[in-house]
């Protein structure tokens, strides 16, 4: 079976799988143009985040078996199509889990006490003391949007924190430790929001203005999920006004950001999509490909 990798990979996922008898090429550079034209000779290709499987690709691949994207978000892969053409579509959805969680609790931290502008003052020799008071995430709200595998992990770590957990998914029945809630509810009691959710047809634009206006003065934004579940504009005003007293943001509508406004505000922080950037995850968003690879040519040797 021919595999070709897209996007950066472990060395070690690539290893394995050759050494399972897979054909594999690496080509963590290529470009769409060259995908179109390459992609025909394959029976299966790995994806993370950079890598576009849209239906023109599909249509254009008729040999192809298997698509493996590492990592949890499948809006990179035009799904549905791709299933249609009897292609199998897989993804890791654990790898990242508790990554991911830690950055967003890390986050809570730096929102909580000011760390990143701290940070920038201290090192323009200034001593701001009384600019910096903040406040202990202990004893306060957050509302999960969202409790899958990262919003579970980020519950654990909050609970164990002192915090109350509220959560809103209309798709799971309960959860140990987490109150769940209406939307509503959830937007008008939690001091700090985090965003564990798909971005999909459903989830865009989920949260505007009408939503801001529900939520406590001095609320708190967290989104490791995905750009566009919070609408930016909606975002950049509810933050200039002070109704939203902080956001951190790991991902974005586009990205890079074709419009800096929301990052160059003081009161938000950010990172770029790193959510899942952590040696930990990528070793194991790395076997798990590799394996899922190999168990697929098995089956279907
Ligand atoms: N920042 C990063 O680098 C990074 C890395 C991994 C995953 N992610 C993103 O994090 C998000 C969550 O990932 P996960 O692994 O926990 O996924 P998951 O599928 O395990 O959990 C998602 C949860 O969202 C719930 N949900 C779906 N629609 C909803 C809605 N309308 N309202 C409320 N809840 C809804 C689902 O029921 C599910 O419980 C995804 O968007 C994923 O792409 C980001």
């Amino acid at each position: 079976m021919k595999i070709l990798v897209c996007d950066k990979t472990e060395k070690e996922c690539i290893e394995q799988m050759r050494q399972a008898g897979l054909e594999v090429d690496y080509r963590d550079d290529i470009t769409p143009e060259e995908l179109m034209t390459v992609l025909p000779a394959y029976d299966g290709m790995v994806v993370r985040s950079r890598t576009k499987v849209r239906q023109p690709l599909i249509e254009n691949c008729p040999n192809l078996k298997v698509i493996v994207r590492g990592g949890v978000g499948l809006d990179t892969i035009d799904v549905d199509y791709a299933r249609s053409k009897g292609i199998t579509v897989m993804n890791t959805p654990l790898a990242n889990s508790a990554s991911v969680a830690e950055l967003a609790i890390g986050f809570m931290f730096a929102l909580a006490r000011s760390l990143c502008q701290t940070t920038a003052s201290i090192k323009a020799e200034k001593w701001e003391k009384k600019r910096f008071e903040g406040d202990e995430v202990g004893g306060k709200t957050l509302g999960l949007i969202g409790v899958g595998s990262i919003g579970r992990e980020v519950a654990k770590r909050a609970s164990a924190l002192g915090m109350t957990v509220l959560a809103y998914d209309p798709y799971i029945q309960g959860l140990d430790g987490v109150t769940l809630v209406g939307f509503n509810e959830l937007l008008a009691q939690s001091d700090y929001i985090s965003l564990h959710l798909p971005k999909n047809k459903e989830t865009e634009n989920m949260i505007g203005s009408d939503q801001f206006a529900m939520m406590k003065d001095g609320v708190r934004i967290v989104n490791c999920a995905r750009g566009g579940i919070i609408n930016e504009e909606a975002l950049y005003t509810a933050l200039t006004s002070g109704k939203v007293a902080g956001a951190a943001l790991d991902v974005f509508a586009e990205e890079p950001p074709v419009d800096w406004k929301l990052l160059k505000l003081e009161n938000v922080i950010g990172s770029p999509h790193i959510g899942a950037a952590t040696k930990e995850a990528q070793g194991r968003v790395g076997a798990e490909v590799a394996e899922k690879l190999i168990d697929f040519a098995l089956a279907h040797a």
